[in-house]
């Protein structure tokens, strides 16, 4: 496998995608009322519990939080741990094997910084990246002097990254490898089998396994499994890897900035000692109420079920259009509109002429070497409106490219 690094990387390359999109439409006037899903900002209700138990503890705006959580927060974390992946029961020690913090964009992004550091012996350690993926992984490595190396996560290969195409060579030189599963944007789910390896790999090599799980409730049929049940599973431990989740989707909380990493002790406490220095701690009334949301799951099921209401209807709708098939997990659909002219095309006539608002694929992928970007045939698709809009948008995509 031929891997895309990036030796001329910096940080300023990093543009938002929709700083990028907001540049791509910029003077283009929609012609119909705007339908909105390009963000992937949950739309559905929120916990109805949830303000209740903040004013609870209103006390504590009072006070400087921890940085690793409160007790009661790390708690219901390992609660919830304990029922979603049952291989974990036992296994995790709430003062030791979790850290709080605010979403998982900051953690995913500071954790970075001890993961190369732990690799002091290699002069500029590699970060393993899905293409496409989330933009923070390599804003992170960049930032914390890793060599950002792309794995291809396309059509070819399930939307995941072969772990085995990787050579010995670069996993050597590995300071941190990212997994995304349920992928954004593919809705692509990681089985046990690949999970277990992954662990396997950064174990042999001895580098961070960092599994974004933050789409983990969100799924059609089977509930992803979960790296942290993945390695109870192979040997009990969980050196090497952390897992990381957040309210954002799952509750549908993306402004609480709730959310928590779990994992390799060791590397917990190099993460807080780091993050203690720079400051993002979460408030603790917030924590209180997260907390009440992390041990709730009737709104789970509920938030799900709306999910797969919308997902039905895009069945209904597309069929096999644009190589459409219900994602496995996560709120997003991947269409590919390469026979249509690609994704930034396809963006550009669906909002002048449908006032529909999509994100081109090419803007949360690298391009390759040889110039091919393996996100330029696709748009991406956030499902998260309600579901009369949502079907608006789908039946307007259809009516105007057939
Ligand atoms: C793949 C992925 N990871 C992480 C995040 C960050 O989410 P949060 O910081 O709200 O937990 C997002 C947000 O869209 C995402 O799509």
């Amino acid at each position: 496998m031929s891997h895309a690094t990036s030796d001329k990387a910096r940080v300023a390359e990093i543009i938002s995608p929709f700083a990028r999109l907001a540049q791509l439409l910029e003077g283009l006037q929609p012609s119909r009322p705007v339908i909105d899903l390009a963000v992937g900002g949950p739309r559905h209700p929120l916990p109805d519990f949830l303000m209740e138990k903040i004013a609870e503890a209103q006390s504590g705006f009072g006070q400087y939080p921890a940085i690793t959580g409160s007790d009661e927060y790390r708690a219901a974390i390992a609660g919830w741990l304990e029922r979603r992946y049952p291989p974990v029961q036992g296994r995790i020690d709430a003062n030791a094997h979790i850290l709080a913090l605010c979403g998982t964009r900051e953690g995913l992004f500071s954790a970075v910084f001890p993961a190369v550091e732990r690799r002091g012996d290699i002069a500029r350690p590699a970060a393993l990246i899905p293409n496409p993926f989330y933009q923070t992984y390599a804003a992170g490595a960049m930032t914390a002097g890793a060599e950002p190396v792309f794995l291809p996560a396309d059509a070819s290969t399930g939307f995941l990254p072969e772990l085995e195409a990787i050579d010995e060579g670069l996993l050597a030189r590995t300071a941190v490898l990212f997994l995304c599963s349920p992928s954004n944007p593919q809705g692509a789910v990681a089985d046990r089998a690949m999970l277990k390896r992954a662990v396997e790999l950064a174990r042999k090599h001895d580098f961070m396994l960092f599994a974004d799980e933050c789409y983990s409730e969100i799924y059609t049929a089977e509930p992803p499994p979960g790296v942290l049940e993945a390695a109870c599973e192979a040997d009990g431990g969980l050196t090497n890897i952390v897992a990381f989740h957040s309210l954002s989707k799952r509750s549908n909380l993306p402004g609480l900035r709730a959310g928590f990493c779990a994992g390799d002790a060791d590397f917990l406490a190099a993460l807080a000692k780091f993050r203690n220095v720079i400051g993002p701690q979460l408030p603790l009334p917030i924590q209180h109420g997260a907390a009440a949301v992390w041990r709730d799951e009737a709104h789970v099921v509920a938030n799900r079920a709306l999910y797969s209401e919308k997902f039905d209807i895009a069945d209904e709708i597309f069929g096999a259009k644009f190589g459409y098939s219900r994602p496995a997990g996560g709120f997003f659909l991947w269409l590919d509109m390469g026979s249509h002219g690609g994704g930034e095309r396809v963006v550009k006539t669906l909002w002048k002429d449908c006032g529909v608002k999509l994100l081109p694929g090419s803007y949360l992928a690298r391009t390759n070497a040889d110039g091919s970007n393996p996100g330029a045939d696709y748009v991406r698709v956030a499902m998260v409106a309600p579901l009369d809009e949502t079907k608006a948008a789908l039946t307007r995509i259809v009516e105007r490219l057939g």
